[in-house]
């Protein structure tokens, strides 16, 4: 059976190399595009795909967002992002995400009375944050206290996640206290006391005044610096499939707790290759540091000797700009025009995505500026310290990770996700008792010498054809 929403079109023909000729169903989705249907491939036949990173594997059917990244767009249940970015607000967007819909007005008062309702977190969890040196990550700190979430809302508290409405107030609770979490943190590694949410400020309101207030003086929310805050979130809320929601999905196929999953998901964002190449790319500015030494930076990039990459550049999915990297840098002027302020780091980040857009390496591989090339400056201008800015993103995505989860968690019947591997390793061989080993090298290991290497594995699949139904 075809997920809902989409449809079985036809079928392909694989042809083994051992001449068994197998009939594939191929689906398509609402946007048109084609899938190979293998969920039978392996229990039926025997034969696996081999997809490391996922390529081509759609891991699930989703109703929540579309990428089309061959012609830059993004769309949250339908909505272009542009659109909800220019006329929206994020309590659109969390309703819209979590809920599917766009609230009415009535809808909206009462979805934000309710979400204003969960930005307090129980005094016990606040102790966690003590627990801290005064120098840790604040990434560290949410993978943490996100997690100890689940100790406060579990069975034992009389939830039961089967149950959509205890789902929805997962949801609720999960958005509600992400900016208070990540606003203690901020306060707990710059030694600050914490500052507790305030329910007559809008979302981006309240989390720069957690932020930046001091008992020591008044703390004025810049309305325009807040807005731009609140432009911020709504770009990061959703991406479908990316590693962070993926880890989301994942964790939560086993029934683990909601809290649990969202600290899964805020543990895989943290690194450089995704969320945390906000923080990345600033660093790359400054060490840039001169418009004359871009050349340089771009030769690195390009060595295949070197790890070095473009940070801020590249996406597995868009294959032109990203259109969260135009809506940023755009956002960028305006904010420091507001701010009457200027960053050198923008001049420069501008005048190297026009040499990257110049130069065959990037044409030809496509890659372009992602949503984190220029949201580091925005950062900057908005006085969010640089070890916060993949804070700041994995606040804006919750929204995302909870609605995922919400949707896998709905689904019936449910599977726990359990990919298979290629397996390249020792085939069975005797165990060495140490009285045996040599002293040095691998003297110790039983020799095989069978299958050693993924080398070897490919050399023995020959001659698998598919013939795929003309489009
Ligand atoms: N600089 C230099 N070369 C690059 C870059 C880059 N930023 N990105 C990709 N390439 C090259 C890569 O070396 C490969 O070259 P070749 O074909 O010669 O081997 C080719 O382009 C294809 O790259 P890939 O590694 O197969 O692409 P991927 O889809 O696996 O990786 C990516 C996507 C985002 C991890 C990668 O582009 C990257 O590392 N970018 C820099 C980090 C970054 O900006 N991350 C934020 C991602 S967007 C925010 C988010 O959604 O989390």
């Amino acid at each position: 059976m075809p997920p809902d929403g989409a449809e079985a079109s036809s079928s392909a023909t694989l042809t083994l190399p051992d001449g068994r000729v197998l009939q594939l169903p191929v689906l398509r989705d609402v946007s048109g595009a084609t899938f190979l249907d293998v969920r039978r491939l392996y229990p039926e036949h025997g034969v696996c795909a081999f997809d490391p990173g996922f390529n081509s594997t759609a891991s699930c059917a989703s109703a929540i967002t579309y990428i089309d990244g061959e012609n830059g767009r993004l769309l949250y249940r339908g909505y272009p992002i542009q659109e909800l970015a220019k006329h929206g607000d994020m309590m659109d967007c969390w309703h819209l995400l979590l809920r599917g819909t766009l609230p009415t007005r009535a809808q909206r008062r009462v979805f934000q009375r309710e979400a204003r309702g969960h930005r307090m977190v129980h005094e016990h969890l606040i102790r966690f944050f003590n627990g801290f040196q005064h120098d840790a990550h604040p990434m560290a700190i949410m993978v943490s206290v996100v997690g100890a979430l689940s100790a406060f809302y579990d069975e034992d508290h009389g939830l039961n996640y089967e149950d959509s409405e205890a789902r929805d107030l997962a949801g609720l609770r999960v958005v509600g206290k992400m900016t208070t979490l990540a606003a203690m943190a901020y306060k707990t590694a710059h030694g600050q006391p914490i500052v507790y949410p305030r329910d007559d400020l809008n979302l981006a309101e309240n989390f720069m005044y957690m932020l930046f207030a001091l008992p020591t003086r008044a703390y004025e929310v810049d309305p325009v610096a807040a807005k731009c805050l609140e432009t911020i979130l709504m770009l990061h809320a959703d991406h479908e499939q990316n590693a962070s929601t993926s880890t989301v999905r994942i964790a939560g196929s086993s029934k683990a707790n909601p809290f649990a999953c969202v600290a899964a998901g805020i543990a895989s964002l943290w690194g450089p290759a995704h969320g945390g190449a906000n923080e990345a790319v600033l660093a790359m500015l400054e060490e840039i540091g001169d418009v004359k030494n871009i050349p340089k930076c771009l030769a690195r990039a390009k060595d295949r000797n070197d790890p070095f990459r473009l940070m801020g550049f590249g996406h597995r999915l868009y294959k032109t700009v990203d259109p969260r990297a135009t809506l940023m840098r755009d956002m960028c002027h305006s904010l420091l025009s507001h701010l009457r302020s200027s960053d050198p780091l923008l001049a420069l980040a501008m005048e190297l995505e026009k040499l990257a857009s110049q130069d065959e390496y990037f044409t030809s591989r496509r890659l372009y500026p992602n949503v984190d090339f220029y949201s580091g400056i925005c950062f900057r201008a908005l006085g969010v310290p640089r070890n916060m800015f993949t804070v700041v993103f994995a606040v804006a995505r919750s929204v995302g990770w909870i609605s995922q989860w919400c949707e896998m968690a709905g689904e019936k019947p449910q599977r726990i996700s359990r990919p298979r591997q290629m397996y390249v390793g020792s085939s069975e061989r005797r165990f060495v008792p140490v009285a045996e080993r040599g002293d040095e090298g691998d003297e110790g290991d039983e020799k095989d010498g069978s299958f050693g290497s993924l080398e070897s594995v490919e050399r023995r699949i020959v001659d698998v054809r598919v013939a795929m139904p003309r489009p």
